[in-house]
């Protein structure tokens, strides 16, 4: 009896001295507040980390960039293609084994795909919490929810929300650029496009609010801020369009240099291109998606312009900004896409002359008109073959255009030391093209002018010009 007694003791105090220094540590693991957040997709979705970042510190949660160490981990996914949720639900059999390892780990899933998958998502067991792109207030709620043994589940798009009076933590940013929405949505239901259904009607944002961000990231060192939207030229607040806003911003200081991104063709207007001509600060840069070059795919495509009306924007914005950098989207492999379709592509290419350029190739997302109504019937070899040509064409277009600049004197907003070496510092054009030369004296956040000695397709090399 007395020795079972003993044994039973043995047995406890085994027990308690295994168990306790985990459970002490779960304890501790589970009292700290810390989210690590990954964002895929867009700089959209980028800079809506920043804002989810912002209302979890306003709720006292951490930043905690090591995903280990994180008891809430946030991916905000994009659904742009099938490739761009393929990773996330990869990334998710990763965090089902860390899950299994720390008890009370929170994983939430935000933005586009949450958005598009809505339930589905908590199917395997791994996902807390799916929040869309209108609910991120919402989140501090939603997470005490789940606390509470629940589920947390909101995707209501709003028709107002923007976000204005958000000050977004720049937990994506070097401290020298960073990235300000100016509008969020996107009704031009592109028929191969996800977005309007994720991202719900476009809405914009007051300018007093855009100016006051803008003029706190140059009290803070910033250098070079990108207006965000899906279609920023359809920017309107109480009078206020696109172009009007561009000038609000460049006016703040001419050291702050201005961009972006994205606009649609079909109203890039003459206002807003005698804006970015007038402006030194306002760069020499614009990002117009051409999607393709024939007329037919245009048309399918439901993009609202030609093949020559793009073609003409292109040439107006030569003629007012000669050394205007352009780049643009493609689309390969779309539904019923011919060679001949796919020449127009190439020929369109050559005609802009563009810089440079973001190509995919087509793929069908359910719910939009062009997963409903047509066929994507093109298959996926040809798809390949197309966008390999495409690429190479870029290529040889973004060496000719870079070819162009040697010998030019260019100035740099300098980004830190680049890769290769840290006697070299890398930063970028006005144009948006990657400077990297051999320099020990500034810093990022400088403006460096530099000569143009030699090139790659992707890089410019310089001295700095003393
Ligand atoms: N609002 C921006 C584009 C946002 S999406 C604009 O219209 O300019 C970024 C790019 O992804 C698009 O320009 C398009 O080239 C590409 N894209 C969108 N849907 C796609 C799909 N279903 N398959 C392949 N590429 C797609
Ligand atoms: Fe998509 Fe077209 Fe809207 Fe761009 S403009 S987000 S491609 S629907
Ligand atoms: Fe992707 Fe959504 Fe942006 S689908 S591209 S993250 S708006």
């Amino acid at each position: 009896m007395q020795i079972k007694t003993k044994n039973i003791f043995q047995v406890q105090f085994i027990f308690v001295k295994v168990c306790l220094p985990t459970f002490a540590e779960d304890l501790k693991f589970m009292a700290r507040k810390s989210f690590f957040i990954e964002t895929y997709g867009c700089q959209m979705n980028f800079s809506d980390s920043e804002i989810v970042a912002s209302v979890l510190k306003d709720n006292l949660y951490e930043f905690e960039p090591d995903l280990k160490k994180a008891n809430l981990i946030l991916l905000n996914t994009c659904s742009i293609r099938d490739h761009a949720e393929q990773r996330v639900i990869n990334r998710l059999k990763h965090l089902k084994a860390l899950k299994g390892k720390n008890r009370g780990l929170i994983v939430g899933l935000l933005g586009c795909m949450a958005e598009r998958m809505k339930e589905e998502l908590f199917e395997g067991g791994v996902v807390d919490l799916v929040a869309g792109p209108d609910s991120y207030r919402e989140l501090p709620r939603l997470i005490e929810s789940i606390k509470s043994g629940n589920r947390a589940f909101n995707i209501v798009l709003s028709a107002e929300e923007t976000y204005a009076d958000i000050k977004p933590v720049r937990i994506n940013s070097n401290g020298i650029s960073a990235f300000i929405s100016i509008m969020r949505g996107c009704q031009n239901y592109c028929s191969y496009c996800v977005v309007p259904y994720t991202r719900g009607k476009e809405r914009s944002r007051q300018p007093e609010t855009i100016v006051a961000e803008a003029v706190d990231l140059f009290s803070r060192g910033f250098r070079e801020i990108t207006l965000l939207g899906q279609n920023v030229n359809s920017y309107y607040y109480n009078s206020v369009n696109f172009p009007k806003l561009m000038m609000m911003v460049a006016q703040i200081n001419p050291a702050l240099r201005v961009r972006f991104a994205t606009s649609h063709p079909k109203d890039l207007s003459d206002e807003l291109i005698q804006v970015i001509a007038s402006r030194p600060n306002i760069c020499k840069s614009i990002h117009l998606p051409l999607q393709s070059g024939s007329n037919a795919m245009l048309k399918l495509m439901n993009r609202r312009y030609t093949r020559e009306y793009y073609l003409s924007r292109v040439e107006a914005i030569y003629k007012a900004i000669p050394d205007c950098g352009i780049s643009t989207d493609i689309i390969t492999g779309f539904c019923s896409e011919t060679d001949a379709d796919h020449c127009d592509t190439l020929s369109a290419m050559q005609l802009a002359r563009f810089d440079y350029a973001f190509m995919f190739k087509y793929s069908e997302r359910a719910g939009t008109a062009a997963a409903d109504k047509l066929n994507d019937n093109v298959a996926e070899d040809i798809k390949t073959t197309r966008l390999n040509e495409i690429i190479a064409m870029q290529q040889q277009l973004s060496l000719e255009s870079n070819q162009k600049d040697m010998g030019k004197l260019m100035e740099v907003l300098v980004e830190g030391t680049s890769k290769r070496s840290k006697k070299q510092l890398t930063g970028r054009t006005s144009q948006n093209k990657v400077v990297v030369f051999n320099d020990t004296t500034h810093r990022g956040g400088d403006y460096v002018v530099v000569r143009i000695t030699d090139c790659t397709s992707a890089t410019l090399k310089g001295e700095v010009e003393e």
